[in-house]
C-alpha cells in the first residue's frame, strides 16, 4: 500500500463517503470496458418488456420478451459501437430494437443479425388470432414497427437540435459556441445517416439442381442427369434468390452492395457481376466496361451459341476478368 501511495497510484475521492480507488493505466487493463455488477439493478424487469411490446402492438402477443434496457446494457458491455452483433433466439425481436435504439443514442453503427425458427404460434393464442402464424412473423413485424418509431424519434431529435443550433447562432460567436454548433451539426448528420432498414433471408433449398452419383447402368437416370449440364437452374428458382445464393457461394457478405443494371447485377461495385437473365454481344461489352474482377453467368443464356460463348471467354480473358459459367 505504501508503495502505491508513494507512486501516487491511489485516488482519494473528494466525497469522503466514497471509497479510495487505485489508478490503473490503459496498458495495464485486460479489457477496455468497465466491468458491471452481476446484479443488474438499473435495467427493467420483464413487465417493462411486456409494456414495450404493447406500446408497439397494442396487445401482448409474446410472453418472453426481454427489456430493451437489459439488452442495451449487455450490448454496451460486450461490443464496440460498430460491430456486428447476433441473437440466435430472436423471439419478439427486442434485440433488433435495442441495437437500433443504441445506435441512435450514441451515434454507433452496430449491425445485427437475428435468427428465428419459423416456429408456429398456438392456434388459440392472441398472436395467431392477430394473424401471426409464426414467431418469425412477430419478430419481423416488431422490427418494422420499432424502426418506424425510431425514425419518428430521430426526426424529433433533429428538430430539437436544430432549435438548439438556432439559439446558439443568436448568441455571441465565441470559440465555444462555434464548437458546440459544429458538434450539433455532426450529431444531426449522424442521426440522418442512421439505417433502420433490414433484410429477411430464409433458409431454403438451393436454386440449382444438385449433381447426384448414378449407381449401376441406369441410362435413363443418366440422361436426366446430363440435362443438368444444359440447365442446372431449379424450377422454383427466382432471379433474386439466385443472386443471394451466388453471393454467398462466392464468399461475399450478405450486406454486399447489390446494384441492378439493365441486364445484370453488380456486386460491391467492381467485385463481381452476375449475369442471370440474358447474354448478347452488347451485354458482354457492357459488362466488360464495368471492369469487374469476376463474372458469373448462367450457361443456358448462351442458348447453344458457341461462337458468342467462345468470344465472351476470349474477351473476358483479354480484359483480365475471371469468367465462370454454371
Ligand atoms: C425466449 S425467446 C427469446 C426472446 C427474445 N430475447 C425477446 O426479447 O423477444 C426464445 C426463442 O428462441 C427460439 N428457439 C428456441 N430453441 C431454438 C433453437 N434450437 N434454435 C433456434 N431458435 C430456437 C424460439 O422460437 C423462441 O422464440
Amino acid at each position: 500500500m505504501q508503495k502505491l501511495l508513494n507512486e501516487n497510484r491511489v485516488v482519494f475521492p473528494k466525497d469522503i463517503t466514497k471509497r479510495p480507488m487505485m489508478k490503473r493505466f490503459r496498458n495495464e487493463l485486460k479489457s477496455e470496458v468497465n466491468p458491471i455488477s452481476t446484479l443488474l439493478t438499473e435495467v427493467g424487469m420483464n413487465s417493462e418488456a411486456t409494456k414495450e411490446f404493447r406500446n408497439l402492438f397494442g396487445a401482448t402477443l409474446f410472453n418472453y420478451s426481454k427489456p430493451i434496457s437489459l439488452i442495451k446494457t449487455l450490448l454496451n458491455q460486450t461490443s464496440r459501437n460498430n460491430e456486428l452483433v447476433m441473437d440466435f433466439f430472436a423471439g419478439s425481436g427486442a434485440f433488433a430494437q435495442a441495437v437500433m435504439d443504441l445506435n441512435t443514442a450514441d451515434g454507433g453503427n452496430r449491425k445485427y443479425i437475428c435468427v428465428q425458427l419459423p416456429e408456429l404460434t398456438d392456434e388459440k393464442s392472441e398472436a395467431y388470432k392477430a394473424g401471426f402464424n409464426t414467431i418469425a412473423d412477430i419478430s419481423k413485424e416488431r422490427i418494422r414497427r420499432a424502426a418506424k418509431k425510431i425514425e419518428g424519434e430521430i426526426k424529433e431529435e433533429i428538430k430539437r437540435i436544430e432549435g438548439e443550433i438556432k439559439k446558439l447562432q443568436g448568441e455571441l460567436p465565441t470559440t465555444e459556441t462555434k464548437e458546440e454548433i459544429e458538434n450539433l451539426k455532426n450529431k444531426i448528420e449522424n442521426l440522418q445517416s442512421q439505417d433502420v432498414g433490414f433484410k429477411v433471408l430464409k433458409l431454403e433449398d438451393s436454386n440449382f439442381k444438385q449433381w447426384q452419383q448414378i449407381e449401376g447402368k441406369d441410362t435413363k437416370a443418366l440422361v436426366e442427369q446430363m440435362k443438368l449440364f444444359v440447365d442446372p437452374v431449379a424450377a422454383s428458382a427466382t432471379i433474386e434468390n439466385m443472386v443471394y445464393e451466388l453471393l454467398l457461394k462466392s464468399g461475399k457478405n450478405l450486406n454486399s452492395r447489390i446494384e441492378k443494371k439493365d441486364t445484370f447485377y453488380k456486386i460491391n461495385d467492381h467485385e463481381l457481376v452476375l449475369l442471370l437473365e440474358s447474354a448478347t454481344k452488347e451485354i458482354m461489352e457492357a459488362v466488360i466496361a464495368e471492369k469487374p474482377l469476376k463474372v458469373i453467368a448462367l450457361d443456358k443464356l448462351f442458348k447453344g451459341n458457341d461462337q458468342l460463348k467462345t468470344n465472351t471467354v476470349l474477351r473476358m480473358r483479354d480484359a483480365g476478368v475471371e469468367f465462370k459459367t454454371i
